[in-house]
């Protein structure tokens, strides 16, 4: 595994199993000192709740010490060169957690940092999320592996992550999109060829139906996502018809599960109501995110 959690793939997908399991003990109540004397300083660029929240309380669950700095403390490339950040940080902390816009400015920065830096979202991936994503899907399946996943939505950062984790723990995954926010087709072929040896993986279709057809778990995302907002009415248009209900998950497997990272905008991606219908699993989504990243640090550590 590399020392890094900056895109999904950074874990060896054989590897991604027993962070699962270290995070189902942790959540049993078997947590460790891991982070003990040790400070994890979280940076982030853009808002959160669930990210900020869960790495901050992760943290002192291993008995470490967070240090947490919003948008508009430290200006990453523009008060201050990103190397330059990332020395500093790399000197007086153990692990660093960022959120921030481009994917090309956390990898800079991990150039450049001497100890684990793990994304916390860029505009490319969410990779933390998509941890969380599969321990909820494993809660509620078994297994991953062979299990039918549908994301109907925007093919953005988190759709991509989403689209790794599944397809390296031997998952099916199939993304409906509108024409012109689809995934890259490089992105696809790049999750189904990390999924390929565990028979996982990731495809593309138009049309929502078509994608929840015998679906185990229903997953949608906001349709405007963080640095976005300018793109929103036109963002409302295309995404017409894509919105999931609870007539959409009438067409998935009987037992369907109804996933949403958060936050949501009912109206728009969800019908109103969605994330308190008795097959949506979104809250105990956002506690994994708890257990995932704890089982991260502690393994990056
Ligand atoms: N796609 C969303 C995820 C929010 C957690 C965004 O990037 O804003």
């Amino acid at each position: 595994m590399s020392n890094n959690f900056i895109k999904f793939r950074d874990i060896a997908s054989h590897d991604i199993q027993s962070v699962l399991d270290r995070a189902t003990e942790m959540k049993a109540g078997m947590v460790s000192n891991a982070l003990v004397g040790k400070s994890v300083a979280i940076l982030f660029e853009k808002p959160s709740l669930r990210t900020k929240l869960s790495f901050w309380i992760g943290t002192q669950k291993l008995a470490g010490s967070p240090v947490y700095f919003g948008p508009e403390e430290v200006g990453l490339g523009t008060r201050e060169p990103v190397a330059d950040v990332a020395n500093v940080m790399s000197r007086l902390s153990d692990i660093i957690v960022i959120r921030t816009f481009l994917q090309s400015t956390i990898e800079e920065f991990a150039a450049n940092a001497s100890v684990p830096v793990i994304n916390a979202l860029t505009d490319h991936e969410h990779p933390c999320q998509a941890l969380a994503d599969v321990l909820t899907i494993t809660e509620e399946l078994g297994t991953v592996a062979g299990g039918k996943v549908a994301f109907i939505g925007d093919g953005n950062n988190v759709a991509l992550s989403l689209g790794y984790a599944v397809a390296g723990l031997g998952g099916q995954l199939k993304i409906a999109s509108p024409d012109g926010y689809k995934l890259s087709s490089d992105s696809v072929d790049g999750a189904n060829a990390y999924g390929e040896h565990a028979g996982g993986s990731v495809d593309q279709v138009s049309n929502p139906l078509e994608a929840v057809a015998n679906a185990d778990i229903v997953y949608t995302d906001v349709w405007t996502s963080m640095g976005q907002e300018t793109e929103s009415a036109e963002r409302l248009a295309a995404f017409e018809g894509y919105q999931v209900n609870p007539r959409i998950l009438d067409e998935a497997s009987p037992n369907v599960k109804f996933m949403h990272d958060l936050p949501a905008h009912p109206g728009e991606e969800i019908s109103d109501g969605l994330l308190y219908d008795p097959r949506s699993i979104v809250f105990d989504q956002a506690e994994n995110r708890l257990w995932a990243q704890a089982a991260l640090m502690e393994k990056l550590v």
